[in-house]
């Protein structure tokens, strides 16, 4: 309780709340097997903290939430482990998409809707539409994401123009690029969490998160709370993000 005592005492103007936070939810396995209970009981939990942590967000004023549910990687583990995260995501759409839409909350996809069953597509894309013209807050959810699967389809359509004739390679800049990826329209993260002990950044966001604050945290992702949330704005609030400039800016040599 510490760190929200801090925040109580410390006038809220004093917070630089990022605009657009990224979440690895990791640990979920290993908070799981820690208790003695099977993987899926983690991933449960974890579902259960995404739910309070969005509350967090709205309540301070996140606008982009990105969080990543599944790596174009986690094919990789054994059926039984995908299967029951497939079937938690078409749950968790089912009861929840009609609050989130309730609340103001539009709901994206981003990742390749290949090798997902059609009821889940079908599902992501009636919550997109349901949702898509609400503001309060852009939850983005990573399912089948993989960094470099994104910036590879982008370079694919890339080619396929120039080969039409349609597009210049000269002329090519890099809005140009940033348009076809799926975050398309959205600012970059400014701040990237990852809980469960690791320290690397596992496939994710590699093209936006040039210059995004990268904050890991030794916390399971289901023991992730509120109060260590807060943490991690608060040392989000003092780092100096320079792109590169000198302290203050300035274009000068
Ligand atoms: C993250 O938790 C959830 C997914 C990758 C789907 P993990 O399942 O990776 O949990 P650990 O890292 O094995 O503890
Ligand atoms: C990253 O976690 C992917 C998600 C949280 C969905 P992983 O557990 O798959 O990452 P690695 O394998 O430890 O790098
Ligand atoms: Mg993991």
């Amino acid at each position: 309780m510490k760190i929200i005592n801090w925040f109580k005492k410390k006038k809220q103007s004093a917070l630089t709340i990022p605009e657009h936070l990224a979440i690895i939810m990791d640990g979920n396995g290993r908070w799981a097997e820690k208790r003695g209970l099977p993987r899926s009981a983690g991933h449960r939990a974890g579902l259960e903290r995404l739910r309070d942590l969005l509350e967090t967000c709205l309540e301070y004023g996140v606008k982009y939430l990105t969080v990543y549910a599944f790596s174009t990687e986690n094919w990789r583990r054994p059926p039984e482990e995908v299967d029951y995260l497939m079937g938690l995501f078409l749950e968790a759409l089912q009861n929840e998409v009609p609050k989130l839409h309730q609340r103001q909350i539009r709901v994206r996809f981003i990742g390749l809707k290949e090798n997902l069953k059609p009821e889940l597509v079908t599902l992501m894309e009636e919550a997109e539409k349901l949702t898509a013209a609400n503001r309060l807050l852009t939850l983005n959810i990573a399912i089948n994401y993989g960094g470099r699967a994104e910036i590879l389809a982008a370079i694919k359509g890339v080619l396929r123009q120039v080969k039409d004739g349609k597009l210049d390679p000269e002329q090519f800049q890099e809005e140009d690029f940033t348009k076809r990826l799926f975050t398309t329209g959205q600012p970059d993260p400014d701040l990237l969490i990852r809980p469960g002990g690791e320290w690397r950044i596992s496939n994710f966001l590699i093209w936006q998160a040039a210059y995004t604050e990268l904050y890991f945290s030794k916390h399971y992702w289901p023991d992730f709370s509120k109060e260590h949330l807060l943490a991690a704005f608060e040392s989000f609030s003092r780092r100096e993000r320079r792109y590169g400039q000198v302290k203050g800016g300035g274009k000068g040599r």
